[in-house]
């Protein structure tokens, strides 16, 4: 184990945000995490994980201990009649395994290509895109308990995965179990992918690939160009214009509060889902209150989706995280007084 001290965070969050880490020890296996257990210094400080930076917003130096976690490795672990299983460590980048596991023909998570962020953070947040969920092609994972240093594994529903959230987002207990934010860090995760593989095709950008190309029937290669092709044309490449994807969750209402806000804005996108709620768009809200474009500070709103958050101020005049909650608390208080709805982030604020 090497513990590095007044570690620069800039290359490790995809805002592009400076500030730097006090103390930062990078964990590349479980041997790593047992040596911080068991240094009496170490033990005594609070822990803060950090996986590829995509989704955190860094709000000052960090004064926990970083463990950043590096673990590598992709590999086919096992393989039924119906799946194959692969396995990747928490730091290996959540793209290349998308890409490899199609290279390897292991097709199945084409629909969530070009993510941001590791491996290890993909459970964390269930990210999602395009019709798809990690929740869909999950099997178990395997993490680390930074009080007991105990290995446990766990399964999709001892994950708790809802909508962006899971248990390692929650932080003490709640009717669904144990919280095990600041508790777990995750090492390994193993995805499930079944051998009949089926397009994933309901979601309207690709419904418009379709009908443009006069291809009903893609391969899964395809649909990972097609979902590349669409991310890239509409959200920032956080290696050009630093940001971290989605800044608030999509909110969802009751049908009538649905028919309230139609009422007054007949336009507004809404899909009903199937426990009869309805999800809003949070991008058009934060559009029809006019925020497209504007900045506060060198933390602006992107121009052609407004629920991502960007720095303006790239790598050498880069944002502040108090710009960034600054600019998103402004947004929430204008779309909760036009549409009576508070938006949650979906980033972690640090
Ligand atoms: N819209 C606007 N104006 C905007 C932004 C969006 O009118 O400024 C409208 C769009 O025209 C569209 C609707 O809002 O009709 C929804 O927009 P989009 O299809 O871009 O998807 P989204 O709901 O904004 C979600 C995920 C994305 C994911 C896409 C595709 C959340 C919070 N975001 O975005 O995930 O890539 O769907 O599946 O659920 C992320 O979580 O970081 C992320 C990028």
């Amino acid at each position: 184990m090497n513990l590095e001290k007044n570690v620069p965070l800039q290359p490790y969050n995809t805002f592009g945000i400076a500030a730097k880490a006090q103390a930062l020890v990078r964990v590349r296996s479980e041997a790593d995490l047992l040596a911080v257990l068991a240094d009496p210094q170490l033990i005594t400080l609070p822990r803060q994980v950090l996986g590829g930076g995509s989704n955190v917003v860094l709000t000052g130096d960090v004064k926990a201990l970083v463990l950043k976690v590096e673990v590598p490795g992709m590999r086919l672990v096992s393989e039924t009649n119906k799946h194959w299983v692969i396995e990747a460590g928490a730091g290996e980048n959540w793209h290349d395994l998308v890409a490899w596991s199609l290279q390897q023909g292991y097709p199945g998570l084409e629909n969530l290509a070009l993510i941001p962020g590791t491996v290890g953070a993909s459970p964390v947040q269930n990210i999602g895109a395009y019709g798809v969920e990690l929740q869909d092609r999950f099997e178990s994972l395997d993490a680390m308990d930074l009080f007991t240093g105990q290995l446990f594994t766990l399964d999709a529903a001892q994950c708790g995965f809802s909508y962006r959230d899971s248990v390692f987002k929650h932080a003490s207990a709640g009717p669904e179990g144990l919280g095990l934010a600041g508790r777990a860090v995750i090492l390994r995760v193993r995805f499930a992918l079944a051998k009949r593989w089926k397009p994933e095709l309901g979601y309207l950008d690709l419904e418009r690939k379709m009908a443009e190309t006069g291809i009903q029937q893609p391969t899964a290669q395809q649909i990972f160009d097609w979902v590349c092709a669409i991310r890239r044309a509409k959200l920032p490449d956080p290696q050009v214009l630093g940001n971290a994807g989605s800044f608030f969750k999509n909110p969802t209402v009751t049908p009538e509060q649905c028919a309230d806000i139609i009422a007054r804005d007949p336009k507004v996108v809404h899909y009903p889902m199937p426990d009869g709620s309805i999800k809003l768009a949070a991008g058009w809200l934060i559009d029809a209150c006019g925020w497209k474009g504007k900045s506060v500070g060198h933390a602006g709103v992107y121009e052609k989706q407004a629920l991502v958050l960007v720095n303006r101020g790239g790598r050498e005049n880069p944002c502040t995280g108090g710009e960034v909650m600054t600019l998103a608390k402004a947004i929430q208080t204008s779309v909760y007084e036009r549409f009576g709805i508070m938006l949650e982030p979906e980033p972690v604020v640090i």
